[in-house]
């Protein structure tokens, strides 16, 4: 299978491009010509050296050329769109340029590769978990309502998937629309392509204001190791293929669901892996739902908050609320087990404890025999 992707550098992408060969797929990653201060992307990937076509998602058709799109006609199956801007207090004309626009010129790309080839495609496109906004309890694998709670990153991925969902044809390629829960780092490495998502706010653990911290009784943090998720989200793209064609976008979550742990329990996990890690203990204060909402959503208005922390703030909100994204129509797609990380590797991740270090055997043979 061949994919046309984009965001290969993100976190999420990277974790796709390390599983591309144990998954048998080939890439064609479209970057941005102008990345001021980043690496170029065949440094970072010298295996995707020769598939590099130049592009950016705000552009109509991603910018991509004449002669790009005709070769890859040929041979794309899928179309990924991993791009996306995830900084949570940005303006909301980027926010809406490369998230909103940016999902609705992928369908474009998709549709003009469908139509050069003769052959049926499939557009996903990753959303994410965030389009809840304010909603609690079980969150399900549909289009969503409006929501007075949402923030402008919310708003814009939401509207990306309204926008998808008016503008698929009958004879469209298949959409796939992908909610992603909140993203680690690889769980094997603990490589982060960057500290975003929830590394916001374990970043700065010790400065939290007050030591305090203000959640539902039973608030859970839907985390993954980007590995997970990645592994997930082919899964998912497999299963779409296998399904054939869908009349209507299909939406799924890509997240820990059901398993993800209570915010108590995580953060348990992390003092009890690492009790001197953490200086001064953060308490957990029972919050209502909408002091959560509120407080998460508005209190640059009255603070005079830098960005990283209208970040944090922010954030908030993602391990506050008690909610578990479903996960049954991502069970429809995929053959295997849904993805699922251990509580302590979680913990590790988030808070970048040590790993265990292996027991080492007594000098004494005899003794030897006690070892673990
Ligand atoms: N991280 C999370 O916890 C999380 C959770 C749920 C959903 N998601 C969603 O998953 C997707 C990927 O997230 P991520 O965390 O991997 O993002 P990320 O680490 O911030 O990386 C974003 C990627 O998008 C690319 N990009 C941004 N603007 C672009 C443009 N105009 N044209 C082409 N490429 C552009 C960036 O390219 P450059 O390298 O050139 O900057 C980068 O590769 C996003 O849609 C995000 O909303 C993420």
């Amino acid at each position: 299978m061949k994919l046309l992707l984009t965001g290969v550098a993100g976190q999420l992408g990277s974790a796709v491009v390390d599983l591309a060969p144990e998954r048998g797929l080939d890439l064609a990653p479209v970057v941005r010509a102008h990345r001021p201060g980043r690496l170029p992307v065949d440094r970072v990937f010298p295996q995707l050296a020769g598939g590099i076509v130049t592009g950016d998602v705000r552009q109509p058709s991603w910018g991509l050329a004449e002669a790009a799109l005709d070769e890859l006609a040929a041979t794309v199956d899928v179309v990924l769109n991993l791009a996306g801007d995830t900084d949570w207090a940005a303006s909301a004309r980027d926010l809406y340029a490369t998230n909103v626009l940016g999902a609705r010129h992928g369908l474009d790309v998709a549709r003009e590769l469908q139509r050069r080839s003769g052959r049926r495609l499939l557009y996903c496109h990753v959303s994410s978990f965030v389009v809840a906004g304010g909603a609690l309890g079980s969150i399900a694998e549909v289009p969503l309502p409006p929501d007075r709670h949402r923030t402008q990153y919310e708003e814009s991925k939401w509207v990306a998937e309204r926008e998808l969902a008016a503008a698929h044809r009958p004879g469209d390629p298949d959409v796939l629309i992908a909610r992603v829960g909140a993203l680690l780092g690889d769980s094997r490495t603990g490589r982060t392509a960057k500290r975003n998502s929830l590394y916001v706010l374990s970043d700065r653990w010790r400065d939290l204001p007050g030591r305090v911290l203000p959640a539902m009784p039973g608030a859970r943090v839907d985390i993954l190791p980007r590995d997970v998720a990645a592994r997930g989200l082919l899964d998912a793209l497999d299963g779409m293929v296998r399904a054939g064609p869908r009349a209507e976008p299909v939406i799924v979550h890509v997240t820990a669901g059901e398993r993800a742990p209570t915010l108590r329990n995580l953060l348990e996990t992390a003092r009890s892996i690492a009790p001197g890690a953490f200086g001064e203990w953060v308490r957990l204060v029972p919050a209502s739902a909408e002091r959560i909402l509120w407080l998460s959503g508005n209190a640059q208005r009255f603070l005079p908050l830098s960005k990283g922390w209208r970040n944090r703030v922010i954030g908030l909100r993602y391990i506050g609320l008690d909610r578990i994204w479903e996960r049954g129509r991502l069970a429809d797609l995929v053959a295997g087990p849904l993805p699922a990380a251990d509580p302590e590797v979680l913990a590790r991740l988030t808070f970048d404890l040590p790993a265990p270090r292996p027991p080492v055997a007594p000098g004494d043979p005899n003794l030897a025999r006690f070892r673990p």
